[in-house]
């Protein structure tokens, strides 16, 4: 993989520079460097030139979409964050800058739920879309409801977080609500787990969120690592499905 000079420095030091140049620790709010090149190997295997993230911070996973998208030949990257200021002194943003990619990237400052609808309303499309902003159920869902709008056929999506009882929740939506349209990418998250492995990991997520057994299941099934990447096999129309009026699918 190629890494730029700026993610080099910061997984060297463990810092981001403010714009007085005042290190800020970078962890653990910043995606690991494991977790950041799967990002970037997720990106150019889908070989897109439109991408969006939600959860811009101090622009650690942005500095990997932006590699794979130049690396690729090419594109444009759309962060969204409404506390990128308030919370990250503009850090992210800064950061592109230092790298060099600003011209391949634009970050909307405020919440995705506002922006994501408007991206919709304006015909936007995108080959690759990565989830990692407020983990709160309804936040990610609302997040997954405009991706899954967003995204083109053959795209990917990336939830970051798996070890949050919300994200495997959503996961489970997904699988329930979605089946046919989505596809587990076995190549960058996850063989089957199997045995006491499966036992344990099982264990592990009733623990944290006891009535959620058909997520716990999913989540056992497989190995995540911290993120579970699906392709978009088929598109969904909500207005158009064959379900009844009525229909709902327990998750
Ligand atoms: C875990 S951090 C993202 C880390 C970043 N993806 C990285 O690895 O470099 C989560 C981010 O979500 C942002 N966030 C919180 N609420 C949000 C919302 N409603 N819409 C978009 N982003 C939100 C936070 O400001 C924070 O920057």
């Amino acid at each position: 993989m190629m890494i730029n000079t700026v993610l080099e420095e910061i997984y060297r030091t463990e810092k981001v520079l403010d714009p007085e140049g005042t290190p800020k620790d970078a962890f653990p709010v910043s995606l690991s460097r494991s977790d950041g090149e799967a990002l970037y190997d997720v990106v150019t295997h889908t070989n897109g030139s439109r991408t969006l993230e939600v959860g811009l911070a101090y622009g650690i996973s942005a500095l990997h979409i932006l590699q794979a998208l130049q690396d690729n030949g090419g594109g444009a990257h759309t962060a969204v964050d409404p506390y990128q200021q308030k919370w990250w002194n503009g850090i992210g943003v800064l950061n592109v800058k230092r790298a060099g990619l600003q011209d391949i990237f634009r970050c909307f400052v405020e919440p995705s739920y506002m922006v994501l609808p408007r991206l919709l309303g304006d015909k936007e499309r995108y080959d690759f879309i990565f989830i990692d902003g407020n983990h709160r159920f309804e936040f990610s869902l609302l997040d997954f409801f405009y991706t899954d709008r967003l995204l083109q056929t053959g795209g990917r999506i990336m939830l970051h977080d798996t070890w949050m009882p919300s994200i495997r929740k959503l996961f489970s939506f997904i699988d329930t609500n979605r089946r046919g349209c989505y596809r587990l990418d076995t190549r960058f998250c996850g063989g089957n787990r199997t045995g006491s492995d499966r036992w344990r990991a099982f264990a592990q997520a009733l623990k944290a969120s006891p009535l959620d057994i058909h997520a716990a299941r999913l989540y056992a099934a497989h190995y995540f690592h911290n993120y579970i990447v699906l392709e978009k096999i088929q598109e969904h129309d909500p207005e158009k499905i064959d379900a009844e009026w009525n229909f709902y699918a327990a998750f």
